[in-house]
């Protein structure tokens, strides 16, 4: 599939963007272990998280969908899955392969974890280590544990952890652990990130304590399930809320996102760089705050963001490139390498697409370096496979002179299927082919 976009186009209206995928994935694999039935109101249907459906029932676990927006998990209340028939295929999903090493670290049967071949080039080791260090046995090809993981686990020690690297899919692989482990888990981060999993742990009942960037969980967790609601999903508003942001004139309103604190660093960015933003009808779900967001648009400056802020848009420095090619000034990213075992390399990915539309930005180990403002050209460009890089380049296209072809852009289904139709429903032109 392919998606054809006409430049310089407005955008504007009200809108709403599918459910946070990052929350999806942990009501219903939270869930999947606690006593009693959990009820999940606007799950994200997307693929990422029907391969945590996929995989929890391969897992023994009742998986329903009795109406169109209700899903239910039946918890097995403890370390009570069953040995699955066959490898668990977790698609291009690594939040999916990630969370269930953590749970199937409290199994004593054996379990193969796969996906596609992006997944199966993303390092493990930062879960594989400490999970090993608390009595699971895991395997993976070379040093780096990559996918497919074997794995078998049983009784767990607690463990205190220092994580190589900011991320939260890690350390929700440990909290889960440590959800089995008799006694205090620890984990320390160097950097924060989304506290997603400390939220609802706790409001299922776990003791879970964070102190800066210290997080321990008291083992054996009790979870009691609940009913949860998922509000929207910031890291894809991102996508509409920035291409706003960068026209003059522009005003668009997202309803009922999530605005955790440790989501909406992206948000405080925009506002650095010039954009006028409005956060109305607050509230809190399930021990998340969510909001209407609303954003006016003018001409933006460059902000490089600081190196403790890059975990806080990981998902959202793609679209953070398209803005700053046409932002005034230099832009410099440091200090993200992770970029580079995303679901594709999103620096080279970034730098060879928005090269192609005239961008001057240049490619570095830990980031890159842009120069802006320039006039993007429409250009035929590649997803990478990538559903960020996809609607990143999408949203290029909107603010570039000309038509541009994004292609291979079916990717996009792995976190926003409705993202041409949304996009033109606020009044762009975008033709799906
Ligand atoms: C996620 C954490 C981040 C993010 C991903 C979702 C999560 O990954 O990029 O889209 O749900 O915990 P890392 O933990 O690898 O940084």
């Amino acid at each position: 599939m392919r998606l054809v976009i006409q430049g310089k186009g407005q955008i504007g209206g009200t809108c709403r963007v599918p459910p946070d995928k990052s929350l999806s994935h942990r009501a219903l694999i939270f869930g999947s272990f606690a006593t009693g039935e959990t009820k999940i109101r606007n799950l994200l249907r997307a693929d990422d998280v029907m391969s945590t459906v996929r995989c929890l029932r391969g897992l023994g676990v009742e998986v329903h969908q009795p109406e169109p927006d209700l899903w239910t998990v039946a918890g097995v209340g403890g370390p009570n899955l069953k040995e699955p028939s066959g490898p668990l295929d977790c698609g291009n999903s690594g939040t999916t392969l990630r969370l269930l090493m953590g749970l199937l670290a409290a199994h004593s049967f054996e379990a193969l974890l796969t996906g596609d071949a992006s997944l199966q080039a993303r390092p493990m080791d930062r879960v594989a280590i400490p999970l090993q260090k608390m009595g699971a046995s895991v395997q993976g090809r070379t040093e780096r544990y990559l996918p497919p993981i074997l794995i078998k686990g049983g009784r767990l020690r607690p463990v205190a952890w220092e994580l190589p690297v900011a991320s939260a899919q890690a350390k929700t692989a440990l909290l889960i652990a440590g959800a089995f482990a008799n006694g205090t888990t620890t984990v320390v981060e160097p950097f924060k990130t989304r506290d997603h999993s400390e939220r609802l742990l706790q409001f299922l009942g776990a003791r879970v304590v964070t102190e800066g960037r210290v997080v321990s969980i008291v083992g054996p967790a009790k979870l009691t399930a609940q009913n949860l609601e998922i509000p929207g999903d910031p890291s894809s508003a991102a996508f509409l809320v920035g291409a706003a942001a960068a026209i003059a004139g522009a005003s668009l309103k997202v309803r009922r996102l999530c605005v955790n604190p440790t989501r909406v660093e992206f948000f405080r960015i925009l506002q650095e760089m010039g954009a006028h933003l409005e956060f109305s009808n607050e509230a809190i779900v399930n021990g998340e705050p969510v909001a209407d967001v609303t954003v006016t648009g003018s001409a933006l400056t460059a902000y490089s963001p600081m190196i403790s802020q890059v975990p806080l848009v990981i998902d959202e420095l793609p679209i953070l490139a398209v803005l700053a090619s046409v932002s005034e000034g230099v832009t410099v990213l440091s200090g993200a390498e992770e970029l580079r075992v995303k679901e594709s390399d999103r620096i080279r990915a970034m730098v060879s697409e928005l090269s192609k539309m005239g961008a001057a930005i240049e490619e570095r180990p830990d980031g890159w370096r842009i120069v802006g403002p320039c006039r993007l050209r429409g250009a035929q460009v590649f997803s990478w496979g990538d559903h960020r890089v996809a609607m990143s380049l999408a949203i290029a296209g909107l603010l570039a002179d000309g038509t541009t072809v994004v292609e291979n852009a079916e990717c996009v289904t792995v976190s926003f299927p409705e993202f041409p139709n949304i996009l033109s429903e606020l009044g762009a032109q975008v033709r799906v082919e």
